[in-house]
């Protein structure tokens, strides 16, 4: 029986990193025209690079919570494959323990858009910054910004077309492709789960949905999968 997990933002919520669309989220402070496209990126960088400095500033203090900890106790224990995807730019679920696919990358690290070197990143970027392979000046935080191909996809693919339970958490279902993933895993005949703090928007297009706050419905959910495997 495998199992492929989604995450977002609300898995992280509870570690006292903000969400991007709930009430004072992200989103709602900041135009993400400005600070999370190629084209904001071209027109003002260094307001970019502060937006990341600020947001790798903040994460460098959260702790992994409750939810976190249950997902790497499921991909530890459970006797058949856990694949964990994330949406999330954080590293709280490999400070949890586990191993997760980032495919909206990571604000831990830096990519050099000369040579495609990535390495990790200071905490503090600059845009004076070197490449440690080619010495270009061309870094950028290693984030999928707005109107670019998120990461991994092929392999995510795979994943989902072989679930037979697919899992999303902490996710409001409104940025693609991850809000397809789970008519994806649908079409692929696995059975689908929606844990969330409210219905996200694709809420209708699962067989499940428990709603409440990560760090108490994640840690109950895995503790029945790893009863009953
Ligand atoms: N427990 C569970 N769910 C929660 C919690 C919590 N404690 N707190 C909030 N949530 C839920 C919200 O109800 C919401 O549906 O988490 C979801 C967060 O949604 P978004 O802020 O839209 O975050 P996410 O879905 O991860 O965003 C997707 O958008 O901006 C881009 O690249 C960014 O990866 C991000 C993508």
């Amino acid at each position: 029986m495998k199992i492929v997990i989604l995450t977002g933002a609300g898995v992280s919520a509870e570690s006292g990193l903000g969400t991007f669309r709930d009430k004072g989220g992200v989103w709602t402070k900041y135009d993400l025209q400005e600070v999370a496209t190629p084209e904001g990126f071209a027109r003002n960088p260094e307001k970019v690079i502060d937006f990341y400095n600020m947001r790798r500033r903040n994460a460098a203090g959260a702790k992994p919570n409750a939810a976190h900890f249950a997902l790497a106790r499921l991909q530890a224990e459970y006797r058949h494959e856990v694949a964990l995807i994330t949406q999330n730019v954080d590293s709280l679920h490999e400070a949890a323990g586990s191993e997760a696919i980032h495919m909206h990358g990571a604000h831990g690290q830096a990519r050099c858009t000369t040579c495609d070197a990535r390495w990790t990143a200071p905490l503090v970027m600059s845009l004076e910054d070197t490449c440690p392979e080619c010495s270009a000046t061309t870094t950028r935080p290693d984030v999928v910004w707005f109107g670019e191909v998120p990461l991994y996809l092929p392999e995510i693919a795979e994943h989902l077309h072989t679930a037979d339970l697919f899992v999303a958490i902490g996710t409001s279902g409104t940025v693609y492709p991850a809000a397809g993933f789970v008519a994806e895993a649908t079409g692929a005949g696995a059975r689908t789960v929606e844990l969330n703090l409210e219905p996200s928007n694709v809420a209708g297009q699962f067989d499940d949905v428990i709603l409440g706050p990560a760090t108490e419905t994640v840690p109950a959910w895995v503790d029945q999968v790893l009863q009953a495997d």
